[in-house]
């Protein structure tokens, strides 16, 4: 539900570290109010609040980004605390009402691209803590521009049937017969971390399928994986470790993010205590997904002949011919859970437009993937997937040309 930036600020990045709200508090004798700002900045990393409502470039937390929604662009507000064009004047129960319940000040709905679907999973105490930290940022004034929603979603209180419908209030409660890591696991992830708006699948309106919890979903011009513990569309060939590595650094044995997930590891799971990220591991790992769908049909032969010979030529330099690729460099193309999707779109998408992953704190230099959109045409790039998506054990649905082509002139129209 938003732009992927190209550009990143480094005063954002500054911002989001321990060492800025050292600064904004340098002098303060309150040592109380000290450990609760910087509650409220950690938390509001598990939430990423700074993504959304930052430009690329502009100043953190004023908002004015557009964040993409199938039924059109929504800009966000700006959150700092200025009085006039910001949340300063707001009081505690408004901006807990916003946060967790999706009720704006003046008492109007506010649009789900906002994830207080997600956050309501928060108590109060944190999201007091998160307002603590804003509070004690330089507040900025900058109104925002009006929004661009189609008819009906241009009236908010079009949103007290989506609430009905898809919104279930109310704090996260820890399952007492799972231990304590799991139960901190889920709470990120249905919570501040948000996984589900981008990782389960939607309806016609936009709201969850829940019984479809994080098993992928379309978003922006590309696809998010399954990542339940599936273990043909889902995270089921990873090992807990992989999946903390993943969120820690941007990539690991078999996969490297980008895209939105880039963004989401840059400036929220790249900057998460260990003991979290880990157990958000241990959460995925613990959910089996659909087990029951149908494994895909076996492959036309002439199409894996085809795509197998695009692969020696073309990809295994790098991704190496039995698809094991190169630990942290080059994707395991055998082991990723993108290239099986049901979705195919990313794998599409990168393949016509290449990609160059994150770089974190813990792994600075991102490997680029090579664009083959101007090089190979829409047959060749939907049998090399084809094919990489049946070799090595592998199994999933072949891909169209008109798939291919699909993506081609969606991303068209798309510059980021
Ligand atoms: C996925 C994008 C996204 C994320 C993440 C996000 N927001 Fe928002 N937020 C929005 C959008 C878009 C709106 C405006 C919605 C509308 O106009 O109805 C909004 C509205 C708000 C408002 C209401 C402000 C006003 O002037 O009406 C507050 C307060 C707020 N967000 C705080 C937060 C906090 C705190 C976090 C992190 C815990 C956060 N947001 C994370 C997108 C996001
Ligand atoms: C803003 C949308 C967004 C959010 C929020 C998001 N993801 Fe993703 N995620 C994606 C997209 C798109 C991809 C596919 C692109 C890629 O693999 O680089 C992806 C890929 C992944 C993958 C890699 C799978 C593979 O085989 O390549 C994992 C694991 C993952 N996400 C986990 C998470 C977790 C855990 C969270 C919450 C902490 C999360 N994501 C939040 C959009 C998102
Ligand atoms: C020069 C080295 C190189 C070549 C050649 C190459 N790739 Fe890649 N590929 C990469 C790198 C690096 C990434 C990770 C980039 C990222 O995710 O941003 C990647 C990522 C991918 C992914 C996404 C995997 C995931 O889960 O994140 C797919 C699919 C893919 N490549 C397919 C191909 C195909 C098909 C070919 C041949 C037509 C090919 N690549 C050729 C380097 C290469």
């Amino acid at each position: 539900m938003r732009r992927i930036p190209r550009v990143r600020t480094f005063a954002l990045a500054a911002l989001l570290s321990a060492s800025a709200v050292c600064r904004a508090y340098a002098g303060s004798p309150s040592m109380q109010e000290f450990t609760q700002i910087e509650r409220g900045r950690y938390l509001s990393i598990l939430s990423d609040c700074a993504g959304c409502h930052t430009v690329p470039g502009g100043k953190p937390f004023s908002g004015g980004r557009p964040i993409e929604t199938p039924f059109g662009n929504i800009i966000s507000p700006n959150v700092t605390p200025d009085l006039e064009t910001g949340i300063g004047a707001w009081s505690d129960d408004q901006f807990d009402a916003a946060v967790r319940k999706g009720i704006g000040r003046t008492g109007a709905h506010i649009y789900p691209a906002m994830p207080y679907n997600a956050y309501t999973r928060m108590s109060r105490d944190d999201v007091m803590a998160i307002r603590a930290y804003l509070n004690s940022l330089e507040p900025v004034r900058q109104s925002r521009n009006a929004n661009t929603l189609p008819f009906p979603f241009n009236i908010r209180s079009a949103m007290s049937v989506w609430n009905a419908l898809y919104f279930t209030a109310g704090e996260f409660k820890p399952d007492p017969t799972k231990s304590a890591e799991w139960n901190r696991g889920k709470f990120i992830v249905e919570g501040p971390a948000h996984c589900g708006a981008c990782h389960t699948p939607k309806t016609l309106l936009g709201g969850d399928r829940a019984d479809q919890y994080l098993q992928g979903a379309n978003l922006q011009g590309w696809s998010a994986p399954d990542i339940t513990n599936n273990r043909r569309t889902g995270l089921g060939s990873w090992t807990a470790e992989d999946v903390a590595l993943y969120l820690k650094t941007g990539h690991n044995r078999a996969a490297a993010a980008t895209g939105p997930m880039a963004e989401a590891v840059e400036l929220s799971t790249s900057r998460m205590r260990d003991e979290d990220t880990k157990a958000i591991a241990t959460y995925l790992k613990s959910l089996p997904g659909n087990t029951d769908q149908a494994g895909p049909a076996a492959v036309d032969a002439n199409v894996m002949a085809a795509g197998g010979a695009i692969f020696r030529d073309q990809c295994s330099a790098c991704h190496g011919i039995e698809g094991k690729g190169v630990p942290h460099l080059f994707p395991a193309l055998a082991e990723s859970t993108m290239v099986h999707s049901n979705d195919p779109t990313t794998a599409i998408r990168m393949v016509l437009r290449g990609a160059r992953s994150v770089g974190t704190k813990a792994e600075p230099t991102a490997p680029g993937m090579p664009s083959y959109g101007w090089q190979l045409d829409d047959r060749q790039i939907a049998a090399v997937l084809s094919f990489v998506r049946n070799s090595w054990g592998g199994a999933a649905a072949p891909i169209d040309a008109a798939e291919v082509t699909r993506v081609r002139s969606d991303t068209a129209l798309r510059n980021d």
